[in-house]
């Protein structure tokens, strides 16, 4: 199977997570955009969606789906989004789609995280894949030398901004093995609006696309 195969089937096992007539939190990127389109498919109901990106808002509304801003819910039953690493219990690095910020605010409503991904973004130690941070562009050098000491090599990710119009560094060369503790770490430096690792707000369960089929990870 292709990756975009695994991608079509986990987007479409996801459906079963939503339930008709509720408001739901659509996270971002490719992933994302399989479960939208399954979703519509399915012709499932919605109340409304709080999405996390521009790009997700666009898809969804195109489907027919009313996008409301998070600060009208009080909480979500249910977040479903993508990962660009996930571990044995439940810790991501996300970010590669540049939406870190709007993805973590809207997990953060949720009760339940479910994360859709192919086997290729299951590791046993996040980093391989260069941790996104969304920063303060005056802070550059400073969290660039910061990251230097924690033996990370970070590099101001070309010709992007964020949806809220900021930088992102992308840092290589980190072995995250206490996600917690390096998140609340990184948190704490001047600069960082949204570090990439999503430790306190983990998956519940990862529906891991593999060749034999859609796996349910529940942690
Ligand atoms: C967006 O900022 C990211 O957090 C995505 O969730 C992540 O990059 C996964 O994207 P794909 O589904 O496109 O691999």
């Amino acid at each position: 199977m292709t990756q975009d195969e695994l991608k079509a089937a986990v987007g479409a096992a996801a459906v079963a997570y939503v339930r008709p007539g509720s408001v739901l939190g659509v996270g971002t990127g490719s992933t994302v955009n399989a479960f939208i389109d399954a979703l519509a498919a399915a012709g499932v109901p919605l109340a409304g969606a709080v999405s996390s990106s521009e790009a997700s808002t666009q898809r969804l509304r195109r489907h027919g789906y009313s996008v409301v801003e998070p600060g009208t819910v009080e909480s979500l039953g249910v977040y479903v989004d993508g990962a660009d690493e996930i571990d044995g219990a439940g810790h991501m690095i996300k970010g590669g789609g540049a939406a870190l910020t709007r993805e973590k605010i809207v997990a953060d409503l949720a009760q339940q995280f479910v994360c859709i991904a192919d086997i290729s973004k299951q590791v046993d130690v996040l980093g391989r894949f260069p941790l996104p941070v969304e920063i303060i562009p005056m802070a550059v050098a400073q969290l660039q030398r910061r990251f230097a000491r924690f033996g990370g090599q970070a590099e101001l990710r070309p010709q992007v901004l964020t949806d809220n119009g900021l930088p992102i560094l992308d840092v290589r060369g980190l072995r995250i093995t206490d996600p917690p503790a390096l998140e609340a770490e990184i948190n704490q430096w001047p600069g960082v609006v949204t570090v990439g690792i999503f430790a306190r707000h983990r998956a519940q369960v990862c529906l891991l696309g593999t060749p034999q089929g859609v796996q349910t990870l529940r942690y």
